[in-house]
């Protein structure tokens, strides 16, 4: 039986971002991470379920889709309870509102390079930006702390960690994770943590930063089953925030959004 990675999908004239940016070009675009095969067979069955039925009207998270998420999540031993979950369209579109937790006057840590809406953010923030150059130990790109505690001198109030790093394909340790957990709570910092891309280490085991003892007062994670299951264009992710008046804080200035459940 051929599987999935073995069968190519000719994304070319169907409304792909990354194909239709080189549209007549010989160009083979890689620069967006969504995939070239067709996503699995359980998201394929779930459309053709909802096609079939014809019903495309309104609808709200179902509690059975909390319980997916807590079951999902199960399997890196990170147990979450269902009224942690913040649902959003997508985490680009939290990256782009996660600086406005803090005041003007306060300032984020962002480290460089990352994922780019990160920056871009950044450029339409009113916020300090303290970029932190990650730095190369043997070959691996990795934070240096002493100089994070100078710029966290600088009224730093966030701190900004993607994990699995994109673009650095970085899959940070647990004493890594540790280290900058510690370094968190030292600062009394709030610990922003995307970790989209936790399904894709190619076998190295990823630790959810929730998992580390000692930083849960302080963390938001963000992630997504949506790389996982090849379906970047569905637009929903999780934030998830077990600190119940940090999750208010960042669910009030969600509501701005009104975000309402999208049934694909
Ligand atoms: C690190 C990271 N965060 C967030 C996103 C975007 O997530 P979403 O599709 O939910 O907006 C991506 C997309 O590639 C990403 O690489």
């Amino acid at each position: 039986m051929k599987k999935i990675f073995d069968i190519p999908l000719n994304r070319k004239n169907t409304w792909s971002t990354k194909w239709d940016l080189y549209k007549n070009k010989d160009i083979i675009p890689l620069w967006v991470a969504d995939m070239d095969f067709k996503s699995p067979d359980v998201v394929e069955n779930a459309f053709k379920e909802r096609i079939e039925h014809g019903g495309y009207g309104y609808t709200d998270i179902p509690q059975e889709l909390n319980e997916e998420i807590i079951h999902f999540y199960k399997k890196n031993n990170w147990l979450i309870q269902e009224d942690w979950i913040v649902w959003l369209p997508g985490l680009e579109t939290v990256i782009h509102q996660i600086y406005n937790l803090i005041m003007d006057t306060q300032s984020v840590i962002v480290p460089r390079p990352i994922y780019p809406p990160f920056l871009n953010a950044a450029k339409h923030s009113n916020k300090k930006i303290i970029f932190h150059d990650l730095e190369k130990v043997d070959g691996r790109l990795v934070y240096n702390l002493e100089k994070l505690s100078e710029e966290a001198e600088e009224n730093a109030r966030m701190v900004v960690l993607c994990s699995p790093h994109n673009p650095g394909g970085r899959v940070w340790t647990r004493a890594e994770l540790e280290r900058l957990a510690a370094f968190v709570r030292r600062h009394d910092l709030i610990l922003v943590s995307d970790e989209i891309h936790h399904d894709l280490t190619f076998g190295i085991k990823h630790t959810p930063m929730a998992l580390i003892e000692g930083i849960k007062d302080q963390l938001i994670m963000m992630t997504a089953t949506t790389k996982t299951f090849n379906i970047a264009g569905g637009h929903v992710g999780n934030v998830i925030i077990e600190s119940p008046g940090l999750r208010d804080q960042f669910a009030k200035r969600m509501t701005a959004l009104h975000h309402q459940a999208s049934l694909a």
